[in-house]
């Protein structure tokens, strides 16, 4: 029977274009408007999937992935913006969990009283009890991603929770109070799909994510420097892919 695939995702072509081109015997799948890119990365198969911007295209092409492809591991990696005032642009952020940064319950209020942001109470409705607001990224994938910080020389990797969400923020305080409050260290929009999709599949799954900005620090996006970014992150990932393929068989239990 043949290998059970790595799915590795990216939502948008600069987040993509390295991977795609180490693949071996690539062949290109389209499935409604969503692409999957078949082959091999050191002679395992692979499937490197553009999931597309946002939470419902990233749980649209995970879940297609899943049916058709069913992968043995999930890696879902691209850009970010940083929280707080200690990672940088060039950093990296394994995502050990997340938070949804736009599922609210919102207090009371009555016509005519307006609206007052302080009264919007960040969190999930459809997590389980036992993972109330976080899913969690699986610990044998964390563990080969710490194994290989060091051979990282474009910046610092950091684990931790990542916030995802239908949003961009660009208020430093606002960015600034949810990583005080909730301990973020990274804010984009796809993780939280791709981590609930993997667990309800029981798949294991990690998020890699390279700062590519930082309003606090006032490093700001870039376009250019966002495409050399990520592709240092799809470097990152490669090492990843390949560490994962040499210790197949512990996902195989
Ligand atoms: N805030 C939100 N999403 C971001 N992305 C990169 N930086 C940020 C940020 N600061 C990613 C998202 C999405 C695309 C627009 O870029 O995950 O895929």
């Amino acid at each position: 029977m043949e290998e059970k695939p790595i799915l590795i995702q990216g939502a948008i072509d600069i987040e993509l274009d390295y991977l795609i081109n180490i693949i071996k015997e690539r062949e290109e799948v389209e499935i409604g408007t969503y692409k999957y890119y078949k082959g091999l990365i050191d002679g395992y198969p692979v499937v490197v999937s553009k999931t597309k911007i946002g939470q419902t295209n990233a749980g649209a092409a995970t879940s297609i992935a899943i049916l058709k492809y069913s992968p043995l591991l999930i890696i879902n990696q691209g850009t970010a913006g940083g929280h707080g005032r200690i990672i940088h642009k060039g950093d990296i952020v394994i995502g050990k969990d997340y938070i949804n940064l736009t599922a609210f319950r919102i207090n009371r209020r009555e016509e005519g009283s307006g609206s007052d942001l302080s009264g919007w109470k960040m969190r999930a409705f459809y997590t389980d009890k036992q993972h109330h607001i976080y899913n969690v990224a699986d610990e044998r994938l964390l563990k080969i991603t710490r194994e290989l910080k060091d051979e990282y020389k474009n910046g610092t990797i950091y684990e931790g929770r990542i916030a995802s969400g239908e949003i961009w923020n660009r208020e430093s305080d606002r960015i600034m109070y949810i990583y005080n409050t909730y301990k973020t260290l990274c804010e984009e929009m796809e993780t939280g799909a791709v981590y609930t999709i993997a667990k309800n599949f029981n798949i294991p799954v990690i998020g890699i994510r390279v700062i590519t900005n930082n309003e606090v620090l006032k490093e700001i996006y870039d376009n250019e420097c966002a495409k050399k970014l990520a592709t240092d992150c799809q470097m990152f990932v490669e090492k990843v892919v390949k560490k994962s393929i040499k210790n197949i068989n512990e996902f195989k239990v």
